[in-house]
């Protein structure tokens, strides 16, 4: 069988079922469709477990610690903190809600490591009695709050100090994170008096260091290059800070989104690192740390589709043909934010050959808003079920409300069986939280 439907590489579990549609984990697309309505998110459960085992199973090479976290920003709900939870993972959060969904989900919090760059005094005490593991501390006023709050609070605080390392990934401006113009992390030169402030503090343990490079990152020097940066700090400052022996170099590793992604595997990059590391560490005569890695996107994204209607068709001659869908920047951002491009395929008519190269189009009022610029399709037709491919990651977890759009749900697909995960929004929701005043009534 072909590894393409129309544009569409197929993903993992992605079948042509004997009635011509896309089927994935075991379940008929177009079914899907019919019973949640579009557009749908589509997460497929095995692909996430898939992918965690693989990244445990690499990790197991290394001969001390490292820990597995999921950055939840790619996506999460709770379910998805059950899996995580379940699959044996850590995992990253980034705010109050993030991490109020993983506790919920009953992720145990001292698996859990909170991050942020401005964080107020409330999410901080909320944090701290909570117990997470660590709080990864990027700036001078977050640190003193910390110190203010672990004294308040009486209670020891384990600290990772995040750092712009200076290393600049190729990869789209918006998500380099370590390069030295960064609104993230101290500066290396920061770190003897952010050391100094800790040692006066005794409730702030410093255990090690943070410095996540960037994200959608398909070649291994980066991150070698960044843990160069930090064992060499770890060499430096080891015996002058206690306990100081974790390095948590963040997340990053790219995902297929079409063929000009040239992947690499989650195997190969763990490798990379795990290998990178003892030939670092044996080069500066420092003891292995602990280490820790944040993949979001390697792990959620090809287990993610998302299931459009399609409306209609515009032909401009001799210029470009539009196919309409009822979905847009609103449910996927990341065409019109970093310019990310997207494969497809029409799910209903999967044994068809695809004719035309033709552009999707979103339903918001801005020109902007396209979903997939070229894709090779069967001359498409209203009703027509439309499938934009590996949205898992930054698709639902960016949704907005756009032209007052409602967000979609997220389905949960796992050997034939369909479960929802996240109801999707009504009409109605729309005016949920509005209020009238008595003046306007
Ligand atoms: N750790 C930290 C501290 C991060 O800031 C991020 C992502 C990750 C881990 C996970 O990175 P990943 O493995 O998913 O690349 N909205 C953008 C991506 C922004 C990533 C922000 N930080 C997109 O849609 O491409």
């Amino acid at each position: 069988m072909s590894t393409y439907v129309h544009g569409l590489k197929l993903q993992p579990d992605m079948t042509i079922g004997p009635d011509g549609n896309l089927w994935f984990a075991g379940c008929n697309l177009v079914d899907l469709a019919a019973e949640f309505g579009t557009p749908l998110y589509v997460i497929n459960e095995n692909t996430i477990r898939r992918n965690c085992s693989r990244y445990l199973q690499a990790a197991t090479r290394y001969p001390e610690n490292f820990s597995i976290a999921y950055a939840s920003k790619a996506f999460l709900c709770q379910a998805m903190g059950r899996i995580i939870a379940q699959a044996g993972l850590e995992l990253d959060v980034v705010s109050l809600g993030e991490l109020h969904t993983a506790l919920s989900s009953n992720f145990p919090a001292d698996r859990i490591i909170f991050h942020g760059v401005n964080r107020s005094r409330h999410e901080l005490r909320t944090a701290i009695s909570h117990g997470v593991g660590r709080i990864v501390v990027d700036n001078y006023f977050e640190l003193e709050k910390l110190a203010a709050m672990a004294t308040e609070m009486n209670v020891e605080v384990n600290l990772l100090i995040r750092l712009a390392s200076g290393v600049q990934a190729d990869t789209h401006e918006y998500v380099q994170t370590s390069v030295t113009d960064s609104k993230f992390g101290f500066n290396i030169t920061d770190l003897p008096q952010v050391f100094a402030i800790c040692s006066s503090e005794p409730l702030l343990r410093v255990r090690g260091f943070h410095s996540h490079t960037g994200s959608q990152i398909l070649s291994l020097q980066p991150f070698t290059e960044n843990l160069r940066v930090l064992l060499g700090l770890l060499a430096t400052w080891q015996g002058k800070v206690p306990e100081l022996d974790e390095l948590n170099i963040g997340g990053g590793l790219g995902t297929y989104y079409t063929a000009d992604d040239q992947e690499l595997s989650i195997e190969a990059y763990m490798a990379g690192i795990i290998a990178a590391a003892q030939d670092i560490a044996r080069e500066l005569g420092v003891a292995l740390p602990r280490l820790i890695v944040e993949p979001g996107r390697s792990i959620i994204n090809e287990a993610g589709l998302t299931l459009y209607r399609v409306g209609g068709t515009k032909t401009i001659a001799g210029t470009r043909k539009y196919v309409f869908v009822d979905g847009s920047m609103a449910d996927n951002i990341r065409p019109a934010l970093y310019g990310s491009n997207y494969e497809a395929a029409l799910a209903n008519r999967a044994l068809e050959a695809a004719t035309e190269t033709v552009a999707v189009a979103g339903r918001c009022c801005e020109s902007g808003d396209m979903l997939v610029w070229e894709s090779k399709l069967p001359a498409a037709a209203p009703d027509d079920l439309l499938v934009v491919g590996r949205t898992g990651a930054y698709n639902y977890s960016m949704a907005s409300n756009y032209n007052r759009l409602p967000r979609p749900a997220v389905v949960l697909v796992t050997d034939g069986q369909a479960e929802l995960i996240v109801r999707g929004e009504s009409w109605e929701d729309m005016t949920r939280l509005d209020v009238l005043p008595d003046h306007l009534r």
